[in-house]
């Protein structure tokens, strides 16, 4: 693992998994946990610096979470955040008391004296109560906000801000993570993809003794993808089974273009076309999660089917899965105790167990910015590097209500339209998500002489860091027009089509 390992314990802040991302940005390996992560478990991780984040709490609440900061700053150099910033001052001997102006949004502080590259006059982005009244012994407040209360304090080993340097609203904000991983910790930059690679690698040697074997189940996109292509260059084509199963719900012609890309990585694969049996489990189906259910069910079966003579012949002892950083971190809920993110996409879900695998998870510390990067330098192509996120189950959860050929073919169709308008109008890398739904709606059309009663399809566009929120894509007016012409001239079944206006929250990406 990287010698330059940053610890972030977790107090609450929405904001956390950001900071995770500024600092792997800087160059440095981070890990989030918990504010109550064990001193020992701490030590062991030997971090350069550890940051206490922010949080909704006030540290005089009765239940707030409280840290001993003197324990921490004997392992490592301390940056204390908005919350974290008034935990120190607190435990270190200072004072914070609730402010009569609370300070949200944008702010603009003044530095007392130059901080590296920082304007003086630095535009940044607050959201708090209380104030550092009185600094802790020791530290002297480093900037001020525009009501005069204290921005940032520092001492020897400690360094605390009241703003988020970790948003984009505030300036130059990663330049402060910078100084305080470069100079106040003195840590290496080593987090790039080839040492990523050549670490994900050696970790999986050491894990898969070279007698065992691994499964690897591919959805075509890029987090398997990647898995695939990195075990393969760890353990050898001939230990790493990829199957790539056609459940008949991918778009149109996606089952035979993924392989063909897949070509180029030189894997051990196998294509499986087993759309008959996940149109049966489907029939008659409508609700949502049920959908999900006989899809998992159906994989699992004919995972286990085609894989029989692989197990009877090789020693497989392993599933690997595309696990990313966001679903692994467990953070802090202020509203009740902590609470573990869970993958409630788990497209193998089950499988590791009813094949008595167990789970090689080799991406499980990244996110998908670094996933795709290490993708890159493991020789995948742009195409596949970029594609649109794709849900496990497919088109069935872009058809409301129940999936069958019809449907499936009307969505598939509109789907390839609206994707070649994105491409041909050099959209769809600026997109994060696009894709078409068919409702089960009917309305009345008008087409040539003749009255219609056909179906609505909507579209949906989002644009997202991380899919954790999403905003919707402003299209050109004339644009939706084309789509629109082309979808209910070519589409025969479809007689309108609707363009979905809302972000994530309310709405989530998906309609079920
Ligand atoms: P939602 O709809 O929850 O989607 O806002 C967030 C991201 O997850 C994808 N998604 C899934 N992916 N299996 C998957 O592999 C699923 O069951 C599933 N449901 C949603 C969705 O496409 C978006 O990228």
């Amino acid at each position: 693992m990287s010698e330059s390992r940053f610890l972030i314990l977790d107090f609450g802040s929405q904001l956390t998994q950001l900071i995770a991302r500024r600092l792997r940005e800087i160059g440095v390996f981070s890990e989030i946990h918990p504010f109550d992560y064990s001193l020992e478990k701490i030590q062991a991780f030997r971090p350069k610096g550890i940051i206490l984040s922010g949080g909704p709490s006030s540290v005089y609440e009765k239940e707030s979470p409280q840290r001993n900061v003197s324990e921490l700053l004997r392992v490592a150099p301390l940056l204390g955040i908005c919350y974290g910033m008034q935990l120190i001052a607190k435990e270190l001997g200072g004072e914070v008391t609730p402010s009569s102006t609370r300070e949200y949004g944008a702010n603009v502080v003044r530095w007392d004296e130059s901080f590296g590259s920082l304007p003086q006059l630095q535009k940044v982005w607050m959201s708090h109560g209380d104030v550092v009244k009185n600094p802790p012994p020791g530290f002297v407040i480093n900037a001020r906000s525009e009501s005069g209360h204290a921005a940032a304090m520092k001492s020897n080993r400690v360094w605390a801000v009241q703003f988020h340097p970790e948003v984009a609203h505030t300036e130059q904000g990663s330049e402060i993570l910078k100084s305080f991983v470069l100079d106040l910790c003195q840590a290496e930059t080593d987090w790039n993809p080839p040492h990523i690679v050549k670490e994900l690698i050696e970790k999986a040697q050491t894990q898969v003794p070279p007698s065992e074997h691994v499964l690897c189940a591919l959805s075509g996109g890029v987090d398997s993808s990647v898995v695939a292509a990195l075990l393969t260059k760890a353990l050898g084509k001939d230990r790493v089974h990829c199957v790539f199963v056609n459940n008949g719900l991918l778009r149109k012609n996606e089952y035979d273009s993924v392989l063909e890309n897949y070509k180029q990585l030189d894997l051990n694969i196998r294509g499986v076309d087993a759309q008959a049996d996940f149109l049966k489990a489907l029939k008659g189906l409508t609700d949502p999660e049920a959908k999900r259910k006989a899809i998992g069910k159906t994989f699992i079966d004919v995972f286990e089917k085609v894989t029989s003579e692989d197990l009877k012949k090789h020693n497989i002892c392993w599933l690997a899965q595309g696990t990313l950083y966001p679903d692994v971190i467990e953070s802090f809920s202020s509203k009740g105790g902590p609470s573990q993110t869970i993958k409630s996409h788990h497209n193998v879900g089950g499988l590791p167990e009813k094949m008595k695998l167990k789970l090689i998870e080799p991406v499980r510390e990244l996110f998908k910015d670094e996933v795709r990067k290490i993708g890159k330098e493991l020789g995948l192509s742009d195409q596949l590097l970029g594609r649109h996120p794709f849900p496990g189950p497919g088109l069935s959860i872009r058809i409301i209500g129940e999936v069958n050929e019809t449907s499936l073919k009307l969505v598939r169709e509109a789907d390839a339209i609206f994707i070649n308008h994105l491409r041909d109008h050099g959209l769809y890398d600026k997109i994060w998500q696009a894709f078409c739904v068919l409702l089960p709606v009917r309305t009345v059309g008008v087409q040539g002489d003749g009255r219609t009663y056909e179906q609505v399809l909507a579209l949906r566009a989002i644009t997202s860091q991380d899919g954790m929120t999403a905003d919707w894509f402003p299209f050109e007016f004339e644009f939706l027009r084309d789509v629109s012409n082309q979808i209910t001239n070519q589409v025969r079944g479809i007689s309108r089509v609707v363009y979905d206006v809302t972000s994530k929250p309310p709405a989530t990406i998906e309609w079920e």
